[in-house]
Order: C-alpha cells, then structure tokens, then sequence
C-alpha cells in the first residue's frame, strides 16, 4: 500500500471548500489516476465556527496558516486565501522552506512574489504549482509548459476576465450601456462592489504577466503590462464594430516582436469569425500561436468553486504522481529579462472615432493629418450628424465618424489625432480601440 499523500489548506473559502468536496467525491479516481491515495488531513481559515457545508470532523483545525505551512504531518500546502501580502507570503514562504510542494490558486501572489517563490520552490526541490490562477478552470499553464514544450510560441492572447467579457457582451447584445450592463454584473455576483480592480485591466494585467513568463522564458515582469480597460467603451462602438465585421474584448495579449516583448492589456477588436470573438459571457480563453500549427483556442470558465478546485486538484495529483516542473516552465536561473516593446512602437490596425466639426475643410484637414503620419485608411463611415444646435438650423451639431486604418503604429497614430485636435476640427476625445488579427 502506497502512503497518502496528506495536504493540508489554507482557505475554506469559494474555492477551498470545493477542493475539499471534491477530493472527498473523486477519492478512488483520484488514487488509481495519482498513484496514491491523496487525503485532506489539516485545514484553516479565519473562522473556525463558519458553516461551511462541509465535514470537516475527522480533518485537524489548525491554528493559523503560517502553522499549518510548518506542521510536520503535511506533504503540500494549499494556499487557497488570496493576496499578494501576508498571510499567504508568509505561509507559502514557511511551506517551501519546510520542504514541502505548495499549490495555490493566486494571481496576486505570483504576480507581485512570483519569481522568488520559482527561485525558493527551486532551492527546496520542490513543487509550486498554480494551475488555477490563470482562466481558473482552464488548464492554460499545463498547456504551456507541458503540452506545448516542443513548441516556439509567438503569440498569446486571451479573455482573461470574465467580469468584463460579461459587461461587454451584455452591451452587445442587449444594446445597454457600460454602467447599466455593470450593475447587473454586480447584482449577479460577476463582479465586485468596487469592480475597478476588474474593469481597468488590473486582474487582466496579473494574470497575463503569468501566461507571458510561461510563454517567452521570461522573469515575469507585472509593471511591463501596458493597461487600458473598458470604461470608455460605448455602445456606438460596439454597434460600429459589429457593422465592419469585429467584436469589442477585453484583450490580454504577449507578443514577440523584433522591438521585444509586447505584454499589452486593452479593448481590442477582433474579427467577429475568430475563435476568441465567439466567447461570450463569463467564459474565459485563450489563443496561442506557435509554429509549425495552427492556433490552439482553449475555452472555459474562469471562476467558481468547483471550476477552479479543477485545476487546484489537478495541481495536487500532480504533487502525488511525484510530477515536478520548474515553476515558469525553465529553471529560475534561464528566465531572461525581456526587453519591453514600448507601446509607441507598437504596429497594428486602429479604429478611431471621432466627432468632426460641421464646416467646410473638416475631412480635407483630418485626411491631410493622416497622410503626414503615412496612415492608410481601410475603410471610413460617415454617420447621421448629432442634434442639431438648438432650434437654429444653420447650427448643426458634429458629425460621428469612423476610421479604419491599415496597420501603422500607436505614435503615428497618437500624432495624427493630437493634430487633428490642434486643428480643432474635432469636438471631444477621439476614440482609440486597437485591432487584433487572427
Ligand atoms: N473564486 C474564484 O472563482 C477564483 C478563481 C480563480 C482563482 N481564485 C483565487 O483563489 C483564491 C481563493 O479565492 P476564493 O474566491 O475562494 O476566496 P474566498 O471565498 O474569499 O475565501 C478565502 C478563504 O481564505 C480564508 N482567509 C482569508 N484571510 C485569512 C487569514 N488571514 N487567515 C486564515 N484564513 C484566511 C477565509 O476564511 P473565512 O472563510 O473564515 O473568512 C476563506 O475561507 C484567491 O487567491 C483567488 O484569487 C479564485
């Protein structure tokens, strides 16, 4: 008989309850597909009187995370608390120095500690697996370090935040505006009070700095991100999107250019035939680019308890079969420092939005603009003008229009519309949204 393998968690939270439950559901699955039986023998969290749905009576409570990270009789720790800070620094530190593998399901972590725990988990020889801190139920990071090792990957993009992928469809398809489809997120359950954290980009930002690092061999940089979210985006915009042939998503893209390494998080517009436009909702996924194949699309859910206890489960049988793979897919020591592509050099296709002024030399002017940027145009739609300046008819309210440029770059772009304003034929901020081939 094979000795178990006894883990012990930290958090009886959304997520840490359903790895309890299905630990306890799949135990003679699990065993056969592990090698060994796989127990739950310690657990903690802040509430020790909470009802949590569970049966916890043959399991040790045990004081605080930072002991359970030390107690003798565990194999794993499982950090399944959040945030970047304390407790779970400290506990995960305590857990990897005791010697012990830890699993954990935090973006924030990683994100902010990432690197040093690789470099510690390394020293210890052990295993740090966080299968579920990115796109939670999707098992994007095996994918990258296991199922693609033999691949040179490009490319890779994703809908990394359901709470915004939520929102935007929602104005899509319902026609609805950015605050209202937010509230109905909120009342949902899909996104927080302060929902900022989500809908400026951030969580997106955490989580591709992970696929980024995984992906190029990097040492994971979160400040290298360029982030933008989706605040501005306006129902005009869906509409306009959809008419020319794209859908509006909140983007996380790392890319490979001669300039270096692109980590960019921002609203962008995909062709309404691509994989990733089909998304909708709460669903998560991601599209990686590597040679010699056609683009791989994983798709799934991003969140909830049973979904994330998926990929924490999957991490623990990992620790059980004695599977041990540097953290960020290399030994800590072959990451590089990726040279970060600044954003000004970045070359693609842009839709712009612009309210033009109502008198004679208005389109010459922005043409000319244009032209001196060496911005070609794909396509412009000229909309109905906007209410006309009260009741003299003479007065004509500014008239919405839209660009579609080939591909160009973000400072040939930004010069043209800060021209354009200076030649004050345009009312407003124009709007920017970048476009993302296939
Ligand atoms: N929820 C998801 O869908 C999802 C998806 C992907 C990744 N994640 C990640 O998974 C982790 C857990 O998320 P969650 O949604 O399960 O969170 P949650 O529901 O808020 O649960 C957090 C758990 O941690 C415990 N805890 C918090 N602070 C503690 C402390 N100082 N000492 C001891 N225990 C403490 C809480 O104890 P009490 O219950 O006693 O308050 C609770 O049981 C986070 O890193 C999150 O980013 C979550």
């Amino acid at each position: 008989m094979v000795a178990p393998l006894k883990v012990g968690i930290a958090g009886l939270g959304t997520v840490g309850a359903s790895v309890v439950r299905l630990i306890e559901g799949q135990r003679e699955a699990l065993a056969l597909r592990s090698g060994r039986p796989i127990e739950v023998v310690a657990v903690t969290a802040r509430s020790r009187a909470k009802d949590r749905g569970l049966d916890l009576r043959k399991v040790r409570w045990v004081a605080s995370p930072e002991r359970l990270a030390a107690d003798p009789e565990i194999d794993v720790f499982v950090e399944l608390m959040g945030g970047a800070g304390d407790p779970a620094h400290g506990a995960v530190v305590a857990a990897l120095k005791a010697g012990k593998a830890v699993v954990t399901a935090n973006k924030a972590l990683l994100a902010r500690h990432g690197v040093a725990l690789a470099a510690l988990a390394e020293k210890q020889g052990v295993a740090l697996n966080f299968e579920a801190a990115v796109c939670g139920g999707i098992p994007v990071i095996k994918t990258l370090r296991e199922g693609l090792a033999g691949n040179a990957i490009t490319r890779i993009y994703g809908i990394l935040n359901g709470t915004c992928n939520y929102i935007l469809s929602k104005m899509e398809q319902d026609k609805r505006s950015f605050d209202d489809c937010l509230k109905e997120a909120q009342r949902l359950g899909y996104a927080e009070a302060d929902p900022s954290f989500d809908i400026d980009g951030h969580d997106t930002a955490q989580k591709l700095s992970i696929l980024a690092s995984l992906t190029f061999g990097t040492r994971l940089d979160e400040q290298a991100v360029y982030v933008e979210g989706i605040r501005s985006i306006t129902t005009a915009d869906l509409a306009a999107a959809d008419e020319l042939g794209y859908r509006i998503k909140l983007l996380g893209v790392a890319v490979r250019t001669d300039k270096g390494i692109e980590q960019r998080v921002h609203p962008t517009m995909v062709p309404k035939d691509s994989a990733i436009a089909q998304v909708m909702g709460v669903t998560n996924a991601v599209t990686i680019d590597a040679d010699g194949m056609a683009p791989v699309t994983l798709v799934g859910p991003g969140a909830g308890g049973l979904a994330t206890a998926s990929s924490v489960v999957s991490d623990i049988a990992d620790v059980a079969r004695g599977v041990r793979i540097p953290p960020f897919g290399r030994p800590q020591g072959k990451l590089t420092i990726s040279r970060k592509a600044p954003m000004q050099r970045h070359e693609g296709g842009y839709y712009i939005r612009l309210l033009a002024v109502d008198k004679p030399g208005t389109a010459a002017t922005i043409a000319r603009r244009l032209a001196q940027q060496s911005i070609s145009l794909e396509s412009i739609v000229q909309r109905h003008r906007g209410p006309a300046g009260g009741a003299d008819p003479r007065r004509q309210g500014p008239v919405p229009v839209i660009l579609i440029t080939y591909a160009t770059t973000e400072d040939a772009v930004r010069k043209a519309l800060a021209a354009v304003k200076r030649d004050r034929v345009i009312s407003g901020a124009p709007q920017l949204i970048r476009i993302e081939k296939n």
